[in-house]
């Protein structure tokens, strides 16, 4: 099934998709498994902080160009629920891809390992301290949030091979 361009999310759409695919996996892996890696990559959590921060600058800027731009309407073939249920899986998506980073950056703040971009320059740090409530709630929604983004992007996944495997529809194609 061929799927006309209005049918199909902008090219930026699909860039910043497919490129925020790749970092926000890499640093839900990074953090879940940063103890075994630790051990193989030291460093490795600076990684995951700078590719967390990029995450944070790339996500603000889709979220404008998502909001100012329509993306294309979901197929007809799909129910009402569950376009209602897409609709909200990608709204959640969006909290997550600006919430995760966010409260990791508080949460880093407080400690005393400095805070840079790759090992390029300096980012600022918040002007919180281990102990504090914002620092805390941060150190807790990073986790419980992280995990769930996690389990969610499996499931957005699995939706997605199920919508190529199963059902044939080449939904994949709007955003290819
Ligand atoms: C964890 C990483 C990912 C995140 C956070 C994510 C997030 C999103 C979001 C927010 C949308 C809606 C687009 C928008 O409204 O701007 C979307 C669409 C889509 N994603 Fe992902 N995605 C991820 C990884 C993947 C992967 C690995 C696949 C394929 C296996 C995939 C397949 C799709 C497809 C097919 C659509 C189009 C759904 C539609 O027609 O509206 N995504 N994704
Ligand atoms: C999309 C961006 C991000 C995702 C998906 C993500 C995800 C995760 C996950 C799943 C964990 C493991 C949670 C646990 O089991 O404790 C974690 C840990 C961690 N993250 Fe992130 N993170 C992101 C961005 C950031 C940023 C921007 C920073 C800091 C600037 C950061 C700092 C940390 C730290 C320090 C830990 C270790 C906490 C501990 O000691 O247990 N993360 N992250």
């Amino acid at each position: 099934m061929t799927v006309p361009e209005t049918a199909r999310y902008s090219a930026m759409a699909r860039a910043l998709h497919w490129l925020l695919a790749v970092l926000i996996i890499a640093a839900i892996v990074i953090g879940l498994a940063h103890d075994p890696l630790g051990e193989i990559i030291p460093g490795v959590m600076g990684v995951h902080k700078s590719i967390g921060l990029t995450v944070l600058a790339l996500s603000l800027l889709r979220l404008i160009l998502r909001l100012t731009n329509r993306p294309p309407a979901l197929p007809a073939t799909m129910s009402a629920l569950q376009q209602r249920l897409t609709h909200a899986v990608h709204r959640v998506f969006y909290a997550l891809m600006i919430l995760v980073p966010l409260t990791g950056w508080i949460m880093s703040s407080a400690g005393t390992r400095p805070l840079n971009w790759f090992g390029l320059f300096d980012v600022p740090k918040f002007a919180v301290a281990r102990g504090d409530f914002l620092a805390d709630i941060s150190g807790e929604g990073h986790e419980v949030l992280g995990i769930a983004f996690g389990l969610l992007a499996l499931g957005h996944i699995g939706a997605a091979l199920w919508h190529q495997l199963v059902l044939r529809d080449n939904l994949m194609a709007r955003i290819r």
